[in-house]
């Protein structure tokens, strides 16, 4: 694929924005990756993905190829002092189309999603397996230990990692996804 001729173009959106057609192109691109049938998908994102969800898509020629979810959560940030309700970003699927890969268009996922999570003041954290630990550190995400998170989606063969320059993590005893 010669991406001059087809530049992918970058788009956010909040779930209340996102069209039909373009949720159909998310469901069908992530169908390829996460192996769970359409109806499945559909049913997922009905039952996790809010209003205030920002949806990070790459278009090319109306299909989207690359595709990456920010998703708002509550949590509990417990320091040695106090114990902080607040809302927390969940860096949720990212993906790119396989004709698409090792082009560097995850970059612009990435930076993009950095960008957003440092303009909303944001603490952002993502559950990953070991392979993609490397990948995410070279867009500055970092190991968050396991002891200082409580979030069900973190099994024992996964890792955490953080990103969010506004927040100082050193002061932080734990944080809870609720
Ligand atoms: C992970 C994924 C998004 C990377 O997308 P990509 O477009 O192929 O990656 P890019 O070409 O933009 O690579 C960007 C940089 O990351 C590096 N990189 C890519 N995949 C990597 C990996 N698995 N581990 C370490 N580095 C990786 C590239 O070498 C490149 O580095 P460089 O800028 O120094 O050259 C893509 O492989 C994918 O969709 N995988 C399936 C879904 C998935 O596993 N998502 C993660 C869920 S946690």
């Amino acid at each position: 694929m010669k991406l001059k001729k087809h530049k992918p173009k970058l788009f956010t959106f909040k779930t209340k924005n996102l069209s039909p057609f373009t949720k159909k192109k998310i469901l069908n691109l992530k169908k390829i990756h996460y192996k769970f049938s359409l109806n499945s998908q559909k049913k997922w994102f009905k039952e996790n993905v809010n209003d205030n969800d920002i949806h990070i898509v790459l278009m090319v020629d109306k299909n989207v190829i690359g595709y990456n979810l920010l998703h708002e959560n509550k949590c509990l940030i417990e320091s040695k002092k106090k114990k902080v309700l607040n809302t927390i970003f969940i860096f949720d699927t990212l993906i790119i189309n396989k004709n698409f890969r090792n082009m560097g268009l995850s970059k612009i996922l990435m930076e993009k999603s950095n960008k957003i999570i440092n303009a909303k003041k944001k603490l952002s954290i993502l559950v990953c397996y070991k392979n993609l630990i490397m990948f995410y550190k070279k867009f500055d995400w970092r190991i968050l230990t396991k002891k200082k998170l409580k979030y069900n989606h973190l099994s024992k063969d996964k890792f955490s990692m953080f990103y969010g320059k506004n927040l100082k993590l050193n002061n932080i005893k734990k944080i809870t996804i609720l």
